[in-house]
C-alpha cells in the first residue's frame, strides 16, 4: 500500500462545487498574435480520470499550463477547486500537481535535493519529508538514483523523479502532460500503475497524451481539443457514438484504406454489400482513434 494513499483519504475543503472541480469558461491563450487557446470551455469532475486529446499545437500544453497557474492567459475565467486561479492563485495552486511535458527540475541539484526542494516550497511539514521522498522514490525505483544530478540521468529517469516531485505534496488534482512519452515499457506500466491507484485514492486526473490506447486504459472522460477549441467531449462510447459506433474499413490493391462510420451493423453490413469484389472489407467497433482521426482529420503521431 503507498503511503501517500493513506494520506489521500483526508478530505480537502474546496471552497466549491464539490462535483466540477476544474471550471473553464471561455479561455483565451495568445503567445504574441498566435492564438493558442480560443475560448476554450470545460469542466472537468471531482474525482474523474479525464483525458485532453489533441493533434500537435492543438494547445494541451497550454491549456494545463494556464489551468496549473504555470502560465498567464488573455480572458476568460478558471476556477480550481471553487478557487478563482487570479483571485486565489495560492489556494488553488495548492491543489494541484503538475508533470509537465518538458521537465522543469534544477538539473544541477541531486535527484533527492530536487525533492526537498519541492517538498520546502508545498511546506510539507518536516518530520515528513524524508517519509514521503523515500516512501515515493522506492515506488517508482529511484533509491539508487538520489544522489545523482539531474543532469546524469537517462530521459526515462528524470521524468519519474519528476512524477515524485510532483505529488509529494499530496494534490488533488494531477496533471500530466505526456507523461509516459520516452519511458520504457516497464515504467510506463508502473506510471499506469500509479495513476490508476492515484485516481482510487480521490486524486482526480488530467492526463495529455498522444497515445490513443493511454487514454482508453486509463480515461473514463476524454476531451479532444483542436487549433484550441473543444470539439468533442464525453466518454470513449459517446465519442464513438458521435461519428458511428460501427467501423467499415475498406482497400483494394489499389487504393489506400478508406473508412466509414455507421450507427447499426445493420447499415454497416448494407453499405459493405455495396462495395466491389475488389475490395477487402473489415466491419469492426469504432475505436476512440477513429474517433480522433474522424474529428480532427488528422493521423495520431507518436509522441
Ligand atoms: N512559448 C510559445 N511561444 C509562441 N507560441 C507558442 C509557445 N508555446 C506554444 N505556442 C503555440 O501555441 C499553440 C499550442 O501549443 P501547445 O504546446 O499547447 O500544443 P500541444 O497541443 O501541447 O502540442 P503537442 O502535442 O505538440 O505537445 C501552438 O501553435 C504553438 O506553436
Ligand atoms: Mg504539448
Amino acid at each position: 500500500m503507498l503511503y501517500i494513499l493513506d494520506i489521500y483519504s483526508n478530505s480537502i475543503h474546496l471552497g466549491g462545487s464539490p462535483a466540477d472541480i476544474i471550471v473553464v469558461k471561455g479561455l483565451v491563450k495568445r503567445f504574441g498574435d498566435e492564438v493558442a487557446i480560443d475560448g476554450l470551455d470545460l469542466v472537468v469532475r471531482e474525482g474523474d480520470m479525464f483525458g485532453f486529446l489533441g493533434p500537435n499545437g492543438a494547445g494541451k500544453t497550454a491549456a494545463v499550463r494556464v489551468i496549473s497557474t504555470l502560465t498567464n492567459f488573455q480572458e476568460g475565467e478558471i476556477t480550481v477547486g471553487g478557487y478563482d486561479i487570479l483571485k486565489e492563485p495560492k489556494k488553488a495552486k495548492r491543489l494541484m500537481g503538475v508533470i509537465q511535458q518538458h521537465i522543469s527540475l534544477d538539473k544541477d541539484l541531486t535527484v533527492r535535493e530536487n525533492m526537498m526542494h519541492h517538498a520546502l516550497m508545498y511546506k510539507i511539514p518536516p518530520g515528513e519529508r524524508k517519509k514521503r521522498i523515500e516512501a515515493l522514490a522506492g515506488y517508482v525505483g529511484l533509491e539508487e538514483y538520489m544522489d545523482r544530478t539531474i543532469d546524469s540521468l537517462s530521459g526515462g529517469w528524470k521524468k519519474r523523479a519528476a512524477i515524485v516531485c510532483s505529488i509529494l505534496h499530496e494534490p488533488k488534482i494531477l496533471f500530466l502532460d505526456e507523461p509516459t512519452v520516452g519511458l520504457d515499457i516497464q515504467a510506463r506500466r508502473l506510471l499506469w500503475d500509479l495513476i490508476r491507484k492515484l485516481n482510487d485514492g480521490g486524486t482526480t486526473i488530467f492526463l495529455t497524451s498522444h497515445y490513443i490506447e493511454e487514454i482508453e486504459a486509463l480515461c473514463d472522460t476524454v476531451g479532444v481539443i483542436d487549433k484550441g477549441k473543444l470539439i468533442a467531449y464525453g466518454t470513449p462510447p459517446d465519442l464513438c457514438n458521435k461519428i458511428g459506433s460501427t467501423a467499415v474499413e475498406y482497400y483494394s490493391p489499389h487504393h489506400t484504406t478508406e473508412y466509414r462510420y455507421f450507427p447499426s451493423r445493420n447499415e454497416a453490413n448494407e453499405f459493405a454489400s455495396t462495395l466491389g469484389s475488389e475490395y477487402t472489407v473489415i466491419i469492426r467497433n469504432t475505436s476512440l482513434e477513429d474517433c480522433f482521426v474522424e474529428l480532427t482529420g488528422k493521423k495520431v503521431e507518436d509522441g
